[in-house]
């Protein structure tokens, strides 16, 4: 298994974002959070500011819509380029047609499930999924603690994933740092999205300090 680490811009400098993305090109994807003021209490970018951050950024990118209206809204990122694009299953009337809309737009597919949100619904369709998001904060806003309540849904989603044999990533987002790796790790995540925890020093640094700490639990998982 390989850990991947994939820091949030939200807490780059969003004055400077291409020079932030070459700041964390050791990473191995950028997340990049697109929120729309309905589906959470907070606004950033759209589709204009993404199809930049692809045209420019030296690492792929994996884009979190935060968006109600899913099935809508989510195929014209995909159709960007972008390396995989994750919705909310809350947002999503049909998860499954609009994963299909992405997988066919050359993106993986990822669905992505709140703090309260059963995760049965994705563990039923588990083979129209590339990627699962387990959400470790309630989506909005980057420097929040982190829910460790969520990580039995985490482990379930890992034994799921691990009895279908089918190359599926488990990530994790929301107070991902150097004290809440471990757990995360054991737990069953493989993909690692840190915002405050990067962003709040040297990312080059933060970001090897975050694979080493991810690559310690791997080894005693
Ligand atoms: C929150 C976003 C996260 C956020 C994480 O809704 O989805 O990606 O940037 O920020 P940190 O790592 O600071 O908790
Ligand atoms: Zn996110």
């Amino acid at each position: 298994m390989t850990i991947r680490i994939s820091p949030s811009i939200l807490s780059a400098d969003f004055a400077n974002l291409e020079q932030e993305l070459h700041r964390i090109d050791s990473a191995d994807m950028v997340h990049v959070d697109v929120m729309d003021n309905h589906f959470v209490p907070n606004l950033t970018l759209g589709l204009p500011v993404v199809e930049r951050l692809q045209a420019v950024s030296p690492i792929p990118l994996d884009v979190h819509l935060m968006l109600t209206d899913a099935d809508r809204n989510a195929p014209a990122y995909a159709e960007l380029g972008v390396s995989s694009v994750t919705f909310h299953v809350e947002a999503a009337a049909d998860p499954v047609a609009t994963a299909a809309a992405i997988r066919s737009n050359g993106a993986r597919a990822a669905v992505a499930v709140k703090p309260a949100t059963a995760i049965d619904l994705v563990l039923e369709h588990l083979d129209a999924f590339d990627m699962i998001l387990v959400m470790t904060v309630e989506p909005g806003f980057g420097g929040q603690a982190f829910m460790a309540n969520t990580m039995p849904k985490l482990a379930r989603a890992r034994e799921a994933v691990r009895a279908s044999g089918l190359d599926i990533w488990l990530e994790v987002d929301g107070g991902i740092a150097l004290d809440t790796v471990e757990t995360a790790v054991t737990n069953g995540a493989d993909v690692l999205v840190a915002g405050s925890a990067v962003f709040g020093g040297d990312p080059a640094e933060r970001i090897a300090g975050l694979r080493s700490a991810a690559q310690r639990a791997l080894d005693g998982r």
